[in-house]
This record gives C-alpha cells, structure tokens and sequence, in this order.
C-alpha cells in the first residue's frame, strides 16, 4: 500500500449480514473490497449498493469449500487490486438446528466444508499473499458456540471452536512477520441467518435470547464495528484474541 494506494480488503460471505455490515464499514474507510460469496444475486446487489456510495469493488462468485475457488478469489484480488492488506474470514452456515446424532453425515459434511474447511483454505491462500507482502491483518468469524456449548448447534459449534483454535496458533506463528489474527465471537445477531433459525427453531431462539444478561440480540453493527477494530489495528498488540459481542453471554 502506498499514500496513493487504498488498502484492500477481502471479506467472504460479504454479500449479506455481518459480511455485508463489516463491508459497509470497511467502505466508509476508503478501501478497496473484494466480497466473495457463494450467491451472486445478493452479492451483486451488495456490490452495487457499496458502490453506489462511493466504494470501489470487486464481487467474486466462489463457494469457500472448494479450494480451486479460494484460490480463485485471492488470484482475483491481487489480480485487480496487486495486494490484500485485511481478511475477513466470515461465510458460514448455521446447520439443521437439531441435537447432534440427528444430524445426517451429509449435515454434517456440509458445516464442517463452509465453516472450517472454507475458512482454513483462506486462511492458507491468504497468507501466501499477505507473508509475501510482509504485512495483513485477518479476523475469523467465530461465534458464542466457539467459546462455549450451545444446543442444537454441535458441529457449528465444533467448527467455531476450531476457528478459536487457529487463530491463536497462526498468531504465534506468524507475528513475528507482520501479520496479526484474532476472532471475534458474537452472540446470536440480527441477521438472514438467525431469522430463519427462528422459522425453524422459535423455542431455542426464545430461550437463547433470554438467557443473555442485556435481554437482546446484538445487532449486525456491532459486531461489524467490533471487526473493523481488530482488523485495522488501532490497538496492533492485540493478537491471536476471541473476542466476545454478546452482552455477557459467555461471561456466565
Ligand atoms: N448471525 C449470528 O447470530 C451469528 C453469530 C455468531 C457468528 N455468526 C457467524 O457470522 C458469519 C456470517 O453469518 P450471518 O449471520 O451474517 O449469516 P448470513 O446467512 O446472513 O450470511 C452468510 C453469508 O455467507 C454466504 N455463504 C454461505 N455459504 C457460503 C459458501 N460455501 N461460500 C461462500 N459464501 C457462503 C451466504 O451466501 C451469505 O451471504 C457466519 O460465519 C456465522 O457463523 C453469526
């Protein structure tokens, strides 16, 4: 990056929710955003809304299980924009909702592939870009079900705790070449994810939100501004962190 050059941030699962809310902000900061998503109808919306307020954005359709895509999407950002200064490691899916031996393998498979295989394979393209800058800073998208168990939520929670798990490694391994990584870990948020867990499990959801001590969900806001804080490093000794948004959730 260069006085003349914005920063460039890559941000998957951006074309909705808290993806598309830490796009928002990251835009209002000038930079260069690449949104990778598996949905291309949202996504070119998102593009066009960010753009529409001024931001300059590459959308790239990609499904984050699949490696050859991932590769695809990092190729195109440096391809369009020559680095990537900041990662955002959110696509995930929420799964069926239902106690674990419920789940089908197939249930299974397909949380494990989004949530911990997609966000592992960024992670490695990521940083062959960003260790040969010298320089980046990643937040992954963890969740209350990566600090703590949840009902209903086993294998989302495996992968969340999983993600905890690497962004402590990667930052030991990797700060002393520039590159910082944390989580952050929201409670449940009002976003197309949690409405329609709600179609589906109105009971859990009742009793999630009541179980917070702040007596309300967070909103995508939030956790967005939390993001942008670990990312552009304002504090740049905080590394390899979780940081919890959910009004006490996990302080319990
Ligand atoms: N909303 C919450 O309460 C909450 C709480 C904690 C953590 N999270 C995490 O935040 C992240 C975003 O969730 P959200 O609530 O904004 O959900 P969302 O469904 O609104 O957005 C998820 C986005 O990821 C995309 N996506 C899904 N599978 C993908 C794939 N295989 N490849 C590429 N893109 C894919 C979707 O198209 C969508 O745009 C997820 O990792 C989720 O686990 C959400």
């Amino acid at each position: 990056m260069t006085a003349t050059s914005p920063a460039v941030a890559v941000i998957t699962g951006g074309a909705s929710g808290l993806g598309k809310a830490i796009a928002l902000q990251l835009a209002e900061q000038s930079m260069q955003l690449v949104i990778a998503d598996i949905n291309a109808e949202i996504g070119r919306e998102t593009q066009a809304e960010l753009e529409q307020l001024g931001a300059t954005v590459a959308f790239v359709e990609a499904d984050v299980s699949q490696a050859e895509q991932v590769k695809h999407y990092v190729d195109v950002a440096l391809e369009r924009f020559g680095r990537i200064d900041y990662f955002v490691n959110n696509a995930g899916i929420s799964g069926p909702g239902t106690p674990f031996a419920d789940n089908s393998v197939e249930q299974i498979d397909a949380v494990l592939d989004t949530n911990l295989r997609g966000a592992l394979y960024g992670l490695k393209f990521v940083l062959d870009a960003m260790l040969k800058q010298g320089s980046g800073s990643i937040v992954n998208m963890s969740s209350s079900a990566g600090l703590v168990g949840i009902e209903g939520v086993g294998v989302y929670s495996a992968t969340k705790h999983g993600l905890t798990g690497i962004t402590k490694t990667l930052a030991v391994e990797y700060a002393a070449r520039g590159i910082r990584i944390n989580a952050v870990a929201p409670g449940a948020t009002e976003t197309p994810m949690v409405a329609a867990y709600r179609e589906m499990h109105p009971d859990i959801v009742a009793r999630n939100e009541a179980a917070i001590p702040q007596q309300r969900f967070g909103t995508p806001g939030e956790v967005a501004k939390t993001v942008c804080f670990l990312l552009l490093g304002s504090v740049p000794h905080i590394n390899g962190v979780t940081l919890p948004i959910d009004g006490g959730y996990t302080a319990q």
